[in-house]
């Protein structure tokens, strides 16, 4: 009976199809990789050839300049990336920190930092991506290998600054293939910060440094494409802060204009606070205030408004900052570095590159600018997770995405309704399999079996 056979094998070919589109429709979950290069200025890219910015500008979206939140350091501003809050209220408010209260210091160096108390007052995106219901995988991103709310990232690696780039590119791509498999990873490299800091962002060397992270984003992009996953992954590459180029000739030394035995020093140059001890507050504010014009004092409830930067007992009374190109010691003893950030945020040079593509995206736009905490919810609405109270707005960075006839959702992350389209391929599904079930029955039984006693009416009938 060759007709009946083709009929067969046609029911059972949709069959296959419908329930591979119906069950991927169901656990279609938009993927999404942050990077981070640590201290890549905004105008890097247009400093030497970078063919691979380039095609994520041609093949998505740019935006030429974004504003970070003070202080412009990378611990601040890396876990600001993730939960759309200032320093002050994320509680990661430098890369060394002290709280007076609970007599604890904090050091990006230090043990500490795998201490999640420090990092409790936010919830970091990969946490609330994993209450969802779903799998992220973080490599090295700062605060990404501690248990944040007794919650690590569902793959993650250890912080070790000697696993080369390409080693944490490929350790992502496996995470996103599965097994457990990750829709959201955030991926983290220490250049061009390192050799920033080191050469001065205006050494020609600097064209060297750049040229090899713009390689790197290239190792990424084919490693994307020969996994298949290029075109599905929306992928922002942005970074903490920039950097500015320093002199030997500006350096302010502390010592000259109070005793240190009147205070502790906390953190480093440019914006460093100063904890006066007990009494001595208006003694030394008033040493510091007219000292030196290169340099900002100011008292804690003094902190200008736009840095958001002063609800945190992390905050020192006291914070001293330094005009840009400047940096403040307490003697010429301490260490010197030819670049630095930390600056004022709205300083072009304190300011990140951001470029990002994939489905999510429009094509071949730019924007002039946008600011760091307003990434936590434009990627909270790509992965569909309702955003926890952030300092962002996503109607300020909506033109960045592509746009849909019905704004999506904001899903409550679980339970997942199921959607009209899984619901309509399921009953066709199941259609489907009963009709298959239907014709095999009554091959079979035509073939081995006695007849059964059931007519054609009353096993179709429910389903019409
Ligand atoms: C604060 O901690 C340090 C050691 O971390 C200790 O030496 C010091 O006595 C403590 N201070 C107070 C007031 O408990
Ligand atoms: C850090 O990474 C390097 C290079 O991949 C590796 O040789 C080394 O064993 C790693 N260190 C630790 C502590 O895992
Ligand atoms: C700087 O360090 C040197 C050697 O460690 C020391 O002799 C000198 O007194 C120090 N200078 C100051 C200003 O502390
Ligand atoms: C930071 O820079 C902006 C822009 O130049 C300026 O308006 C603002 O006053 C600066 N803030 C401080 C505290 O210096
Ligand atoms: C930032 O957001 C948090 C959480 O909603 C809020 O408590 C805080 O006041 C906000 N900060 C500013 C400057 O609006
Ligand atoms: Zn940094």
């Amino acid at each position: 009976m060759p007709d009946l056979l083709v009929i067969k094998s046609c029911f059972l070919s949709c069959l296959l199809a419908l329930l591979q589109t119906s069950s991927s429709q169901q656990e279609e979950q938009s993927q999404l990789l942050l990077v981070s290069f640590d201290g890549f200025r905004w105008d890097y890219v247009n400093r030497v050839p970078t063919p691979n910015f380039r095609a994520l500008m041609d093949e998505g979206v740019q935006v030429e300049q974004v504003e970070n939140t003070y202080i412009t350091k990378t611990y601040p501003n890396h876990y600001t990336l993730v939960t759309g809050l200032h320093a002050e209220t994320h509680g990661i408010v430098a890369n060394e920190m002290y709280d007076p209260i609970h007599n604890r210091s904090f050091s990006m160096e230090g043990p500490e930092v795998y201490d999640a108390w420090w990092w409790e007052e936010a919830v970091p995106l990969w946490v609330t991506n994993q209450k969802a219901g779903r799998k992220s995988g973080a490599a090295m991103w700062p605060g990404s290998d501690v248990a944040i709310g007794g919650t690590y990232p569902s793959h993650f690696l250890s912080y070790n600054a000697s696993m080369p780039f390409e080693a944490r590119v490929e350790k992502l791509i496996d995470w996103f293939l599965g097994p457990e498999a990750i829709n959201f990873g955030v991926l983290y490299w220490e250049e061009p910060d390192e050799s920033g800091h080191n050469l001065g962002p205006e050494s020609p060397l600097m064209d060297v440094v750049i040229a090899d992270i713009d390689e790197k984003l290239g190792f990424l992009r084919g490693k994307l494409k020969n996994a298949g996953l290029y075109d599905k992954v929306n992928l922002i590459v942005t970074s903490d802060h920039g950097m500015t180029q320093l002199s030997h000739d500006k350096i302010i030394e502390l010592d000259t204009y109070v005793s240190r035995d009147l205070y502790t020093w906390i953190d480093k140059s440019p914006v460093v606070g100063i904890l006066p001890k007990e009494g001595k507050l208006e003694e030394v504010y008033n040493s510091l205030k007219n000292a030196n014009p290169n340099m900002v004092v100011y008292k804690k409830e003094e902190i200008p408004d736009h840095y958001h930067y002063r609800h945190n007992v992390r905050i020192m009374p006291l914070i001293i900052e330094v005009k840009e190109g400047w940096t403040v010691m307490q003697n010429r003893n301490g260490s010197f570095m030819l670049g630095n950030h930390g600056y004022n945020n709205s300083l072009p040079s304190m300011q990140p590159v951001f470029v990002a593509r994939g489905p999510a995206f429009r094509r071949d736009y730019t924007k002039a600018s946008m600011r760091s905490v307003d990434l936590y919810p434009l990627m909270c609405s790509i992965l569909g997770l309702k955003p926890l109270p952030n300092n962002g707005s996503l109607s300020s960075v909506q033109d960045l995405l592509v746009e849909t006839s019905t704004p999506k959702p904001v899903v409550p992350p679980v339970p997942r309704e199921p959607s009209y389209a899984w619901a309509v391929g399921s009953i066709l599904g199941a259609a489907l399999v009963i009709g298959f079930l239907f014709i095999f029955v009554q091959q079979v039984t035509q073939r081995q079996l006695p007849p059964l006693h059931l007519t054609n009416s009353e096993i179709t009938q429910p389903l019409l």
